[in-house]
């Protein structure tokens, strides 16, 4: 017999030991025997089923290699065995015997997905050969499947994506961060994938059965807060007609992760510091205390050094908070995660839109890998999202992508602003309504990338809600 191919050597035994197994199917008693004798000789594991019906419930069962089956069959004939069988994962392979004569059969198997066949009468040699090709073809492709799962382990964490070094250390330091209960501070720049580390924190811990609670100290009026976080009992202020726990009650057992924590009223920092330090909160209007077990997470895409500096934040609740930093980097110093990170989002949205969309034309690619992404990761999602509904076809070009972005090349982005004789006013206009789409229309992050606050940003926009658009259709940069 022929050795195999010597791009197969390495594949493991699929004899002795470590032996595949073999189903045989065929109705016809006397074939079963002489195939479950040879091959039982030859030192496969050998099962056999009388018909096609048997031999699916037996591979369904699971651990069957490869079938060995015949076509013409009373109750359940070879074709449709083999197309029951390519439904099973992992799929078994498949040989067909087919009658002399019956070649467009044959075709049909191969078609359907048998990996091939042999003509009765056969020669047992010729179909030990086809079997061992059969094997070593299998366990080629079950390697190739093992190997993309070990890849895709090593760049994910739950929802997490990242092939660069900065993120692979990441998740590195959540695996190992989420056992214990230390308080974690996570920084980056906006849409980095803050809350997302905080997440992926809680679910791998030990807490992960109780809650994880987020809570957004900018956006909350600093009146509220305290009652938020440590809750209030009846009576406590005007409003509070009934008891009410607050979020560290809430997420007792689990996670609190604070997000932008550089906006935590310095009056409300003590309070926060004793629940760190003691586990113990007292709801406004009691002297009650609860004791809670609740590990923080903290986030900011602040400079929190300066911070200090200038007495915004106390030092203790800073050593508090700060016992493990983690810090994400800003997505243009790790390009190598753009393109998987856009490849994931895909995935999820084009299911969502229900769209045949496979994947980003080269060209679309590298407008991607050039483009410094200032709203970062967020910033990359919307943008699929956007080319998502946007594609047609199966690939998404740079036609989809924003023209902000494909248009960047045109270096002097000033220059087409004074050939339109834009007045401050109209490139304030344009610059703001940009970067608020960039966001995804999330006011809070585009004021926070303007370098604006909140209320400086609402007033705007409602002025340019009641403004036109002077010569915006003829003059539109991005068009
Ligand atoms: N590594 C990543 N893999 C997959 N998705 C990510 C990753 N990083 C961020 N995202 C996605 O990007 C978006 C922004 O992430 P997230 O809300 O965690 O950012 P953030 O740092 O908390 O931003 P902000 O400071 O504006 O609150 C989310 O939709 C999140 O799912
Ligand atoms: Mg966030």
């Amino acid at each position: 017999m022929a050795s195999p191919p010597s791009t197969i050597d390495h594949v493991p035994a699929t004899r002795g030991p470590a032996r595949a197994l073999i189903l045989v199917v065929d109705d016809d008693a006397a074939t079963r025997d002489l195939l479950r004798e040879e091959l039982e000789r030859e030192g496969f594991a050998i099962e056999v089923a009388a018909g096609g019906r048997a031999g699916l419930e037996r591979v369904r069962r699971g651990g069957v290699d490869l079938v060995v089956s015949d076509v013409k069959m009373p109750d359940l004939d070879g074709l449709d065995l083999l197309r029951e069988i390519r439904t099973v994962e992992p799929t078994p392979s498949v040989i067909t015997i087919t009658a002399f004569g019956s070649i467009d059969t044959a075709i049909r198997a191969v078609k359907l997905g048998a990996y091939d066949y042999v003509t009765k009468p056969f020669e047992m040699d010729q179909l030990l050969l086809t079997i061992d090709k059969a094997l070593a073809e299998r366990a080629l492709r079950l390697e190739v499947v093992r190997l993309r799962e070990e890849v895709n382990r090593r760049e994910r964490l739950d929802n997490l994506i990242g092939r660069s070094p900065a993120m692979q250390e990441v998740f590195d330091l959540i695996r190992r961060m989420a056992g214990s209960q230390v308080s974690v501070l996570i920084t980056g720049d906006s849409g980095t994938g803050k809350e997302l580390v905080a997440r992926a924190i809680h679910a791998h811990g030990p807490r992960k059965a109780h809650p994880f609670v987020a809570m957004n100290c900018s956006a909350i009026p600093e009146t509220l807060l305290e009652s938020e976080l440590f809750g209030y009992a009846r009576g406590a202020h005007s409003t509070a007609r009934t008891d009410r726990q607050g979020l560290f009650v809430e997420a007792d057992g689990g996670t609190l992760f604070l997000d932008e924590i550089a906006e935590m009223p310095l009056a409300l920092q003590p309070k926060l510091l004793r629940v760190l330090q003691d586990g113990e909160v007292r709801p406004l209007g009691t002297n009650k205390v609860e004791r809670v077990d609740v590990r923080v997470i903290a986030a900011t895409n602040r400079d929190l050094t300066a911070h200090l500096r200038e007495g915004h934040l106390r030092e203790d609740l800073y050593y508090r908070l700060n016992v493990v930093q983690i810090h994400l980097p800003p997505l243009r110093a790790r390009s190598e995660d753009v393109l998987p990170l856009a490849e994931h989002f895909l995935a999820r949205s084009a299911a969502r839109a229900g769209k045949p969309l496979r994947g980003f034309t080269e060209s679309a690619k590298k407008v991607m890998l050039t483009y410094p992404f200032p709203g970062n990761v967020r910033e990359l999602e919307n943008m699929v999202e956007r080319a998502v509904a946007l594609a047609e076809g199966e690939l998404i070009g740079p036609n989809d992508l924003p023209p902000s972005m494909r248009e960047r090349k045109s270096q002097d982005r000033l220059a087409t602003a004074v050939a339109q004789g834009l007045t401050l006013d109209q490139l304030e206009r344009e610059y703001i309504e940009r970067v608020l789409d960039a966001e995804g229309g999330n006011k809070t992050r585009a004021a926070l990338r303007l370098g604006l606050d909140r209320k400086t940003l609402y007033r705007k926009l409602e002025e340019y809600a009641t403004a036109p658009k002077p010569g915006s259709d003829a003059k539109n940069p991005g068009q």
